[in-house]
């Protein structure tokens, strides 16, 4: 089957586009005649098998009429390694390591379209050597909760953020000719039950906060899949909601893709059927034999099915199927995407504090690394988001390396236990000394003694802290985001040995820092930063470049600060009954459908209020005046950057900004510069500011740049839940620019 994008009528649409761009969904609709009569040849059981999985990973074609299996690879931060067809064990092949990319919210520290569009091809290439049509990503659910367990695969807190590389990763994906499914739709803020949590939520909230990513990939990438969440939002399971999946997704976006359940997400066959879902991954109980029986009855109509397979065949006809004796013939990671990997890495670690330490000043003779962080891959864990990863360069292998061309010696010990989390294999015999048994574990005076003792005897220390996969996971939230396994104790400790020290954070979502931020002259959030994390990190701490990281998320003071803790709207009613969990679990495999709807029924409801609204992040602390320990947008340079001659002005539909912009340092050096909109005598109800525009900007020693900023007048909409579609409200705007949400340099007034 060849792939056929292009033919003669859409020429002529494109002919036409000079006046009426071609919308990227309709881009999907190219084959549909083609399509019709394929499926006119089809007998009702070949439709059926196609909205089903075929096994773990793949769900079927029509092999008599020369259509290929569909084959899906996890997403989102690189190719996951081969399982069994039956499962997610490996399945043991040899040339199945992947570039592992640095995770959602390391991409989103970069605020970087061009490095999300990059990122996407290099994923986008890799699947296509493996013989594969679709990646489950990108993931681009809003961060909402600080101890969110999946903020490492997620981008942001900030919609507009968070929908641009959402965008550019789609372009990038879609560009070498593989799909997105782009998840998950929607309002999977929380793995505290997922599985079964309805979330309450108001439609203004929804449409400007929660659905602004998927809209803008979808809409204006033309994603090509979508994958509805595990949860239920305003009383319907994601993969039967009729309101986000036939009103919202096809109905406004014009959607003409196919959607696919979160594993295990498909909750019945009439609810799916009629409601906008696709494909049931995994499993045929509801989209199987039933859809069939439904037919019979009369319940259910074979046109509903044809419509089904035309969607899921619009996505087999835009992706080439890869041949089988083309698949997996060289190593899915490839050196192009490693170097997209680096670059990324360099270009995501944030400088969250400097009082003078960074770069390593040449003095600085040894170094001390403490921290089992500083020698842990984070490739994989973290359940179904993990890498094979080819090779992965700690921070302690990167520092090594760098400092051997630099004459520096270093030393290491592990400072502290680290929580080993649930283990998939069996048990060891002996027990590791360096696993603590719990999370809050206090710290081990042995390894505290032995890692002073290196401190005291360095020019400078590096401290490791942070979390691991097994404490930020899919399939569970964090209880707090305390330092965890007595870090805490040791790096008071560390501190009190040798106060030149600099504290590097491993993690993918905000840790409390409280403690750690008074004992650290300089932090650095180092991210689960990809294959080669390390490398970027030596290179920003000895100064071969400077960082230029921004925060995508806020890191409150403490958990209690932030939105949805404050109102006690999380955990709040949302814990228990965790259905996914549930449905796994060996004994109710095992049970009939009646059995086991029996026992869903018997679960407790869990329920998550969304009543913060659109006070997420930010927009909660700028409008409460409440200080965060550091704010969203922030990350500091080793140069000073000057803002001068903001000039604003609307043009047609655009707000437009520009300035000029000067590296007042004697290095290279990027800065990301943000534009946020605060309303002025608004009579709607608006956070104090958000983010509307922003871009990330080189600079040489000493160069000045005219930076122009844009923000459509669509963008400045809101949803009036009054007429139920988005309004625009006149008025005065204040624009703010700055260098982060607390930093704000320019301000300027426009009317709109
Ligand atoms: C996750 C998805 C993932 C799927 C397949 C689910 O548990 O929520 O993000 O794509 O598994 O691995």
């Amino acid at each position: 089957m060849k792939r056929i994008l292009f033919p003669s009528f859409l020429l002529v649409l494109l002919a036409l586009a000079c006046t009426k761009p071609v919308p990227p969904q309709e881009l999907l609709t190219a084959n549909d005649a083609k399509i019709n009569d394929i499926i006119a040849q089809m007998t009702l059981e070949e439709k059926v098998e196609m909205l089903h999985s075929k096994t773990n990973m793949s769900s079927a074609g029509v092999e008599r009429l020369g259509i290929a299996d569909i084959h899906y690879a996890d997403g989102p931060f690189g190719i996951r390694e081969e399982g069994q067809p039956n499962g997610f064990m490996s399945a043991g092949w040899t040339l199945d390591s992947a570039t592992y990319f640095p995770t959602g919210s390391a991409l989103a520290a970069t605020w970087s379209e061009d490095l999300a569009f990059k990122y996407g091809a290099g994923m986008g290439r890799e699947a296509r050597l493996r013989g594969k049509d679709v990646i489950l990503g990108p993931a681009v659910n809003i961060q909402r909760l600080p101890v969110g367990g999946r903020t490492y695969e997620y981008l942001s807190e900030d919609p507009i953020l968070s929908a641009a590389l959402a965008l550019y990763y789609t372009k990038g994906v879609q560009d070498q000719g593989t799909a997105v499914c782009i998840k998950h739709f929607a309002v999977n803020n929380q793995e505290t039950s997922r599985g079964s949590v309805d979330v309450k939520i108001d439609e203004r909230t929804l449409r400007e906060i929660y659905l602004k990513p998927f809209e803008r990939a979808i809409v204006e990438g033309g994603a090509m899949s979508v994958m509805p969440a595990y949860n239920k939002v305003n009383g319907d399971y994601c993969s039967e909601n009729e309101h986000l999946l036939n009103e919202i997704l096809r109905g406004e976006w014009g959607f003409k893709g196919m959607t696919v359940s979160d594993w295990g997400g498909t909750h019945s066959t009439m609810g799916a059927m009629l409601h906008g879902l696709n494909v049931q991954m995994t499993g045929s109980n509801y989209l199987g034999q039933p859809v069939i029986d439904s037919i019979a009855t009369g319940a259910l109509t074979e046109e509903l099915v044809d419509e089904k397979v035309r969607q899921i065949l619009r996505l087999r006809f835009a992706v080439e199927p890869v041949p089988a004796d083309v698949a997996n013939t060289v190593m899915t990671s490839q050196p192009e995407s490693q170097k997209i990997a680096r670059e990324v890495a360099e270009k995501a670690i944030v400088l969250l504090k400097n009082q003078g330490v960074l770069p390593i000043r040449e003095e600085v003779k040894k170094i001390a690394v403490i921290g089992q962080n500083a020698v842990l891959k984070t490739q994989s864990g973290g359940m179904g988001a993990g890498v094979k990863a080819l090779y992965e360069i700690t921070p302690l292998e990167g520092i090594c390396t760098r400092a051997a061309e630099k004459g520096v010696e270093v030393t290491y010990a592990p400072g502290y236990k680290n929580f080993p989390g649930r283990r998939w294999g069996p048990a060891p015999a002996e027990p590791n000394p360096l696993e603590a048994a719990a999370i809050d574990e206090p710290a081990d005076p042995a390894l505290v003694a032995e890692a002073v003792a290196l401190a005291k005897d360095a020019d400078l220390v590096i401290f490791f802290g942070g979390t691991n996969k097994n404490i930020e996971t899919e399939g569970s939230d964090r209880k707090d985001i305390k330092l965890p396994c007595g870090q805490e104790t040791l790096v008071q400790a560390l501190y009190e040995a040798n106060p030149n020290l600099v504290s590097v954070l491993i993690s993918g979502g905000p840790t409390d820092l409280q403690v750690l931020e008074p004992v650290s002259p300089a932090i650095v959030q180092g991210w689960w930063n990809g294959t080669e994390g390390g490398t970027a990190l030596a290179k920003v701490l000895f100064g071969d470049i400077a960082p230029s990281g921004k925060l995508p998320f806020t890191f409150p003071v403490k958990l209690e600060d932030s939105p949805a803790y404050a109102l006690g709207n999380f955990p709040g009613n949302s814990a228990g009954g965790d259905l996914f969990t549930l449905m796994f679990r060996p004994d109710v495999l095992k049970m009939s459908p009646a059995e086991r709807q029996a026992l869903i029924d018997a679960l407790p409801k869990p329920v998550s209020e969304y009543t913060e609204r659109f006070y997420v992040g930010y927009r909660w602390f700028d409008t409460r005046a409440i200080k965060p320990m550091y704010a969203f947008g922030h990350g500091l340079s080793y140069v000073d950057f000057s803002y001068e001659g903001m000039k604003a002005s609307v043009s047609g539909n655009k707000v437009k900004v520009s300035f000029q912009l000067a590296n007042e340092g004697d290095m290279d050096a990027d800065e990301v510069v943000q534009l946020y909109v605060h309303r002025v005598g608004a009579s709607v109800e608006w956070p104090e500011k958000e983010l509307k525009a922003f871009q990330r900007v080189s600079l040489l020693p000493g160069q000045r740049k005219k930076v122009t900023l844009e923000i459509p007048l669509d963008d400045l909409r809101y949803w009036n839940e009054e007429t139920n579609a988005w309004d625009l409200e006149h008025g005065q705007l204040q624009l703010l620019l700055g260098s982060a949400s607390d930093d704000i340099r320019q301000t300027a007034e426009v009317t709109i």
